[in-house]
């Protein structure tokens, strides 16, 4: 079959490796019908997540059809349109028993395109099936569907959720890509007052406008003061960090309100500055997290029932044979507008 394979800091090929086959008796291998692309794909190819081998295949985001299951799989069979969560869930360790799988200690967690082979690739094979896949319904088309692989499930565990959003609230969103966006569509299911979202890239802006942000501002253009402005001087309730550099997490600090909380979304490369010197009297709680992508059977039953609109972050579309050209397109998002490139076959 064909994948897209990461050959070491900055290379990546569209080649043929050998079909996945099941390897453990929980294991499914999933026929691909569609996959995105996601930011975290364009750091391991730029080298920064470093345990990433070469020849690895990347990708943890898909939809697909089960081909074939292992003898111990139970919730899903041959013929099955199932969605690959982005994260890997054994099902029994501690953490798995929680819901906290993205934590599992028994070989799951974020595995795909990681530490096993990944879903950008006509097959994939995908360890604990039965916590790690979601039937599809009918009424979801894949593109919609692939959404939920992680950006949806992301934004609303570790932003929306972890920052405890509540109806009369003021939101600041700070980054506008697909997660922020998507963290903006799920701070709206609990009609906050209002949501502010800050970028750098005017094109961002607009788009975070039209998912719901009521107001837009630059990130170069005092967001400290127009959240004052528009909180009687107070600060935000909720600031969500969807950026991952320590002058966004940094500026999530101070745009909070005393009590407030600031839920950091973006993946850290490097350290930020935690000025307890001014925080220690505020009463504020921050919060971290990988998604455990455990809102998944619940955000898809929102989307089949038409509470989410999934298609909107996809802005390409590629045949899966257009791989190439569509990692081009999603790393030039400055130039290109790309929110969510979807490969289908
Ligand atoms: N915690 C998790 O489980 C998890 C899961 C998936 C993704 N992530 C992380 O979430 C973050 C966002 O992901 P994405 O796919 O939306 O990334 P992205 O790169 O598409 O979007 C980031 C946005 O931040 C903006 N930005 C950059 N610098 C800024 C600044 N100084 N001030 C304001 N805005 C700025 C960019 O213009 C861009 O619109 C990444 O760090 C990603 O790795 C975390
Ligand atoms: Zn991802
Ligand atoms: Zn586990």
């Amino acid at each position: 079959m064909k994948a897209m394979v990461y050959q070491g800091p900055g290379q990546r090929s569209w080649q043929d490796v050998p079909d996945p086959v099941l390897v453990g008796p929980t294991d499914a291998v999933v026929r691909v019908t569609a996959a995105t692309i996601c930011g975290t794909d364009l750091h391991i190819l730029k080298g920064d997540v470093p345990e990433v081998e070469a020849g690895r295949v990347l990708g943890h985001e898909a939809v697909g059809v089960v081909e074939e299951v292992g003898a111990a799989v139970t919730s899903v069979q041959p013929g099955d349109r199932v969605l690959a969560s982005c994260i890997s869930a054994c099902g029994r360790c501690r953490y798995c028993r929680a819901g906290v799988y993205g934590q599992c200690l028994g070989g799951g967690g974020w595995i795909l395109g990681h530490t096993i082979d990944g879903t950008h690739a006509e097959r994939v094979r995908v360890p604990f099936a039965d916590f790690s896949t979601h039937l599809v319904p009918d009424n979801v088309d894949d593109s919609s569907a692939v959404m939920l692989s992680d950006i949806l499930p992301t934004s609303f565990e570790v932003g929306v959720r972890n920052g405890n959003v509540q109806p009369g609230q003021t939101v600041v969103v700070v980054g506008a890509g697909p997660i922020g966006l998507a963290a903006i569509e799920t701070a709206k299911l609990f009609s906050p007052t209002r949501i502010v979202a800050v970028d750098l890239v005017p094109a961002r802006l607009e788009a975070a406008k039209q998912f719901g942000a009521d107001v837009t501002v630059r990130a170069d253009e005092d967001p400290e003061r127009v959240v004052a402005e528009l909180t009687g001087g107070l600060g935000a309730d909720v600031a969500i960090e969807a950026v991952g550099v320590p002058d966004t997490f940094e500026l999530c600090t101070r745009l909070v309100r005393p009590g407030g909380r600031v839920a950091n979304i973006g993946v850290h490369g490097l350290p930020a500055v935690l000025h307890l010197e001014k925080l220690w009297i505020r009463n504020v709680t921050i919060t971290t997290g990988l998604v455990d992508t455990v809102s998944t059977p619940t955000l898809l039953e929102m989307l089949a029932a038409g509470r989410l609109d999934a298609g909107r972050f996809v802005t390409h579309h590629f045949p899966m044979s257009e791989m190439d050209a569509a990692y081009d397109v999603f790393a030039r998002a400055g130039e290109t507008g790309a929110l969510k490139v979807v490969l289908t076959r």
